[in-house]
């Protein structure tokens, strides 16, 4: 039966998710943003990795510092300042301001401290399932705070970065998403990771289920159905136009396993999970910009927003980020 739970936003939610570490997570999502950004759309990206690697890549580390150093304070900046007193059992969420970082992209800073809600996030678990309000309210928290910042902002988009690993952070952030992207390295690892991948994504969806039929109404619920709609591949070599031998025999390896262990497992439980054919899914191939990353990381933009670095390769990110943006918007429509 269908919960009458508080609405969202309606902005799309979106997270690059593998448990896999250095698959460009991070690097993907600052130039995906920019290029939404450069059609038009407005984007909210979410500092949700405990490491907050996107908001050290996108702001000057003074300011980082500032605002880390102050997080606990009444006019704190980051997502810590707004979960604090939830947490502390002092107050309500507060609000934070908002961050505009290029025209049509805003973020909510992240929080070396969101460990400390990642630890609490077992507890607020085990109290959804005993139908506590705080259970419902906990695991909604971040949820609640990218609510009230988005419809502020009037955001089309709102991505999440979010940590590599399968803890119970990443498991809400999961939940709160319409749609979920895999980036993924062409090695071994990356197509090994996908069968884990999948399950926790089953496991995540079905307790879910359970959590949200079992709550009481007007309580604001995660949506719990993350639809995967693709994979990006990230950091080959080229050779030519082509993709270096030992690499693609990776690449075809990563998108028949995307198939089989998550398009396949996810429509286990609801075929609208992963509607995509495996053409659809492929959503993009991103090459090693080694000589870009450095500028963009210094300089805080995308690889193709860069000052100085080869006009050549700002011209192919700028491409490559732009199909990307183009695929999510259809696939997301
Ligand atoms: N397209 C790319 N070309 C070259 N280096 C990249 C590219 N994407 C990411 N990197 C580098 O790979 C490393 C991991 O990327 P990052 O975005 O931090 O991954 P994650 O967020 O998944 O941990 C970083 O050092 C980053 O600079
Ligand atoms: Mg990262």
């Amino acid at each position: 039966m269908p919960n009458s739970n508080l609405k969202r936003h309606t902005s799309k939610r979106i997270t690059l998710y593998n448990h896999k570490g250095g698959v460009g997570k991070t690097t993907l999502l600052v130039n995906i943003a920019a290029a939404l950004a450069d059609l038009g759309k407005r984007v909210l990206l979410v500092d949700a990795d405990p490491q907050c690697n996107l908001t050290s890549y996108l702001v000057e580390a003074e300011v980082v510092d500032g605002w880390l150093d102050n997080s606990d304070a009444e006019n704190g900046a980051t997502i810590w300042s707004a979960l604090k007193p939830f947490i502390e059992g002092t107050g309500d969420i507060q609000k934070i301001p908002v961050q505009e970082r290029r025209e049509g992209v805003f973020l909510i800073p992240g929080d070396i401290r969101l460990s400390e809600f990642e630890q609490e996030l077992n507890q607020i678990w085990v109290e959804c399932l005993q139908r506590k309000i705080r259970g419902f309210k906990g695991a909604s928290a971040i949820s609640h705070i990218v609510n009230e910042i988005a419809k502020q902002k009037k955001v089309d988009y709102v991505f999440y970065d979010i940590g590599p690993n399968i803890g119970p952070l990443n498991r809400v952030v999961l939940l709160d998403c319409d749609y979920f992207i895999i980036p993924a390295a062409c090695d071994l690892f990356s197509v090994r990771a996908l069968k884990t991948l999948g399950k926790t994504l089953f496991s995540w969806i079905q307790e879910w289920d359970i959590v949200y039929q079992l709550a009481p109404d007007n309580t604001l619920l995660l949506p719990g159905k993350p639809n995967y709609i693709g994979y990006i591949l990230q950091r080959f070599r080229m050779y030519g136009d082509a993709i270096a031998s030992q690499f693609a025999s990776y690449a075809s390896k990563l998108e028949k396993s995307t198939y089989s262990d998550v398009t396949e497992v996810l429509r286990r439980i609801d075929k609208n999970l992963a509607k995509g054919s495996l053409s659809q899914n492929r959503l993009g191939q991103v090459k090693d910009f080694a000589s870009l990353v450095p500028y963009s990381q210094t300089q805080g933009v995308s690889f193709f927003d860069v000052e100085g670095g080869s006009v050549q390769q700002k011209y192919e990110a700028k491409r490559e980020f732009t199909s990307i943006a183009n695929k999510i918007i259809t696939l997301t429509a």
